[in-house]
């Protein structure tokens, strides 16, 4: 397996992935798949993030027992599929901020172009968790992962649930600092770069805009 990528096996993510993938599923279970997904991805994602021993009063005694510490959570989905991600993760995090990122690739030149950005004042203090079902060419998850450095992010970690081998290279080697979670790393891309066999288009299966 490709060092910084962590493909979650759970069977339960595994079988959700499977639904996902049929094109008889229609949009309401699909966006609830994603959703539920994505908190299961998020449950894995969060397993290293650091504990610290705290005191609670239990009604009979004072128990040593242990919170979450570090960096609070801030989750940037990527326009337009990202959001499909969102519910899912803030059941488990709450108190997490969100941020979003468009990006669309220039027509001629194929540079991405980042249209719209919205992100927490205090992301630069924040670990990100970056969220994008498909990872296909990785241009725009390499883009947005290179403007929240700019914007001063230290820790970043990036979420899809399907990926391309094409995709997975173009971000580790940019990113080597991130890791990459997702469901499945699938066969390739299409002459269209549509992920294969992959699910279709995430966004048109979310939305119902196809
Ligand atoms: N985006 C999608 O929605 N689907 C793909 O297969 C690739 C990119």
């Amino acid at each position: 397996m490709m060092k910084n990528v962590s493909v979650l096996d759970h069977p339960l993510i595994q079988h959700k992935l499977s639904l996902l993938r049929d094109k008889n599923t229609g949009s309401k279970e699909f966006k609830e798949l994603v959703s539920e997904i994505a908190m299961l991805m998020c449950y894995e994602a969060t397993r290293d993030l650091p504990l610290k021993e705290v005191e609670i009063e239990t009604p009979l005694a004072v128990a040593k027992t242990k919170v979450i510490s570090g960096r609070k959570l801030a989750f940037v989905p990527i326009l337009r599929a990202g959001l499909g991600m969102v519910d899912g993760v803030m059941e488990l995090v709450p108190a997490a901020k969100i941020g979003h990122i468009g990006i669309f690739r220039h027509p001629e030149t194929h540079m991405p172009i980042e249209y719209y950005s919205k992100l927490p004042v205090d992301i630069e203090e924040r670990e990100v968790i970056v969220v994008d079902p498909m990872l296909a060419t990785g241009v725009s998850a390499v883009d947005a992962i290179t403007n929240l450095k700019a914007r001063g992010v230290k820790q970043i970690k990036f979420m899809c649930i399907i990926a391309a081998p094409q995709g997975v290279e173009a971000l580790t080697s940019a990113h080597p600092d991130v890791q990459v979670y997702c469901a499945s790393i699938d066969e390739g891309l299409n002459d269209n770069l549509y992920i294969i066999p992959g699910l279709g288009d995430a966004g048109d299966r979310l939305f119902g805009t196809k």
